[in-house]
């Protein structure tokens, strides 16, 4: 099952819309998906509107408290092979049982391992913080969708979560892949084009190709209680989630996926090189810079053990956020990657 979390600290970029509508595409191209809600203000629950017996809290109340899980009920079907698990107010009583708990960011992942066979795909919808609930997110997914609103001329919100994904790298060794995809896009706008333009230049390959574009039908699926492709299969809003769904596919096929991060404001450029490009400074291999003193890229690579560097004008370095190193042939290190 490959888990992708739709994650932003940012209220109102799209998190849910894009949960709900993306699980919505996956599953109409013939996979099996979970949708898991993990939003107290349970937006992507209503926005389904489906009869339920458990609650997310329910299940990870059961976990944390090491009781049995609920025998029936435990997924709420959508349609055939698409099922959600939702979620509802009321998070305190949850809270207080991760807090006594040393694996409190690993409750979630050890529910889904445990659904895992019966899915393709699972979309996890995050609050608009990085509370316990989305760090539980982070540390199940393998991917990250981050939604940014194309109307939006700040990209704070993204530094605070480099930081938390540079912090999960340094504590597990591990963080989601994160891809950036562009929402509410209005071409009409002037301003929506300039972000747009400025966006694909700092995030590069970070920056998924697929865009959602403002399209009402959208919000008034979700008022209905429907995903678009029952609302309106017809819509531009349909059409831009199968395309995201598409990239997605293709996205989570393909080889595996390494994303590095480095901090430095003084470099001008970063490159990458190591034994999967030859050592040369490559274009594709360009690191973006995604923040003020953030600098990042996702790698694909297949499995395998591979030794690199960073190299920034005349300075080669190692990867600081990679304790696995190896000796190199000039008495100093080479960072490691190994690809399972
Ligand atoms: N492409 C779009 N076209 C039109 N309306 C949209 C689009 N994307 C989102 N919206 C609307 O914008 C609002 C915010 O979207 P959404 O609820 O998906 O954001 P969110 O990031 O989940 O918010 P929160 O952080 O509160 O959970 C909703 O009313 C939604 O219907
Ligand atoms: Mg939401």
């Amino acid at each position: 099952m490959k888990i992708i979390s739709i994650v932003n600290q940012k209220g109102g970029c799209g998190k849910t819309i894009t949960a709900v509508n993306c699980a919505a595409a996956l599953h109409k191209k013939g996979y099996k998906v979970l949708l898991v809600d993990c939003d107290p203000q349970a937006h992507a629950t209503f926005s389904l509107r489906k009869e339920s017996r458990v609650y997310i809290t329910d299940i990870l109340e059961a976990i944390a408290g090491n009781q049995e899980l609920p025998s029936e009920g435990l997924l709420t079907q959508v349609a055939d092979n698409f099922y959600l698990v939702p979620s509802r107010i009321g998070l305190a009583s949850l809270e207080h049982k991760l807090s006594v708990r040393d694996d409190k960011l690993q409750i979630l992942s050890s529910f889904l391992s445990k659904v895992s066979a019966n899915f393709d795909y699972c979309l996890l919808d995050c609050p608009p913080n990085l509370g316990v609930l989305t760090l539980n997110a982070l540390e199940a997914s393998r991917y990250s969708l981050v939604p940014l609103m194309a109307c939006d001329f700040s990209l704070r919100g993204i530094e605070i979560l480099k930081d938390i994904l540079i912090m999960l790298k340094e504590y597990k060794g591990s963080h989601p892949i994160p891809f950036y995809l562009l929402t509410q896009v209005d071409k009409r706008y002037n301003f929506s084009k300039e972000f747009s333009e400025k966006v694909k230049k700092q995030l590069g390959n970070l920056l998924l190709k697929s865009t959602i574009r403002i399209n009402i039908s959208l919000r008034e699926a979700a008022s209905a209680g429907k995903t678009i492709f029952e609302y309106k299969a017809d819509s531009r809003g349909a059409e831009d989630f199968l395309a995201l769904a598409t990239e997605l596919e293709k996205i989570t096929s393909q080889s595996k996926w390494t994303s590095l991060f480095l901090r430095g404001d003084k470099f001008s450029e970063v490159y990458l090189v190591g034994d999967f490009n030859n050592w040369k400074r490559d274009e594709r291999y360009r690191l973006n810079k995604v923040g003020e003193d953030i600098w990042s890229i996702n790698v694909p690579l297949e499995t395998g053990k591979y030794r690199y560097k960073f190299v920034a004008g005349d300075s080669w370095f190692n990867d600081p956020h990679n304790a696995l190193a190896e000796d190199d042939a000039f008495g100093g290190k080479n960072s490691l990657l190994v690809i399972e």
